[in-house]
């Protein structure tokens, strides 16, 4: 499995002759990695319905004639603005599609979805467990620490986490130390820091802080990739 940073929250997934992007937030990314005209993928899939993580969903899906994959509020609200292929799921659901699994998990925070001066219903906010080509990456979404994140780490073979550090709206760094260590991954890829300066940590010293406890931190710039 092939993981590209794309900046903020995106991740770009390779694997099982398979490009799934989460998250895609290009537009208006003062970090972003690439051009929203540039992402090749066969899924698009969303943790929730804040514009830092739905900016290009709508256009990369669209040009690649791919699922946005999506709770089923969020994927509803794609739906009617236009989304050719919308997936809507909810909480605990999996779904397999031309070898693309996902398993949304819970996670805290909010959701919505800010169109103008609408701000409309999106769901739940989610985790999403990907599975490409037998790897399976656990990106945890915008949310707090949560107890039963150990549990998703017994219940599923987990090859890689990313977890939000940046703290203010998500886990901070010591935070996502203990979710690392609960949920058990050996690789670990911080998310959700340093696109603002609201949102600055210092992903080495995350990185230091995880080797401790025997895990490997990849604290990736906008467009560096890693193979696990
Ligand atoms: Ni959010
Ligand atoms: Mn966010």
């Amino acid at each position: 499995m092939r993981i590209t940073f794309l900046g903020h929250a995106g991740l770009l997934v390779e694997g099982g002759g398979r490009r799934v992007v989460i998250d895609p937030f290009l537009t208006g990314n003062p970090k972003a990695a690439m051009k929203p005209e540039n992402v090749k993928a066969d899924a698009v899939v969303l943790t929730h319905g804040h514009g830092d993580h739905i900016g290009d969903a709508l256009a990369i899906a669209n040009a690649n004639d791919c699922p946005i994959i999506a709770v089923v509020e969020l994927a509803g609200y794609f739906g009617r603005k236009g989304a050719k292929k919308t997936i809507g799921m909810n909480t605990g659901g999996s779904f397999e599609t031309n070898g693309i699994r996902v398993k949304f998990t819970q996670a805290f925070h909010s959701s919505s979805v800010q169109d103008g001066d609408q701000l409309f219903y999106a769901g739940q906010p989610q985790g999403v467990l990907l599975t490409l080509g037998g790897q399976t990456l656990y990106h945890a979404g915008d949310t707090a620490l949560f107890s039963d994140m150990k549990m998703i780490g017994e219940r599923h073979k987990i090859d890689v986490q990313a977890l939000p550090i940046g703290d203010f709206y998500t886990m901070g760094p010591d935070d996502a130390l203990d979710a690392a260590a609960w949920i058990g991954a050996k690789h670990v890829i911080p998310i959700h820091y340093n696109t603002f300066p609201g949102i600055a940590q210092d992903g080495a010293a995350f990185a230091a802080n995880l080797e401790e406890i025997g895990l490997k931190g990849h604290p990736l710039e906008p467009g560096q990739s890693v193979e696990i």
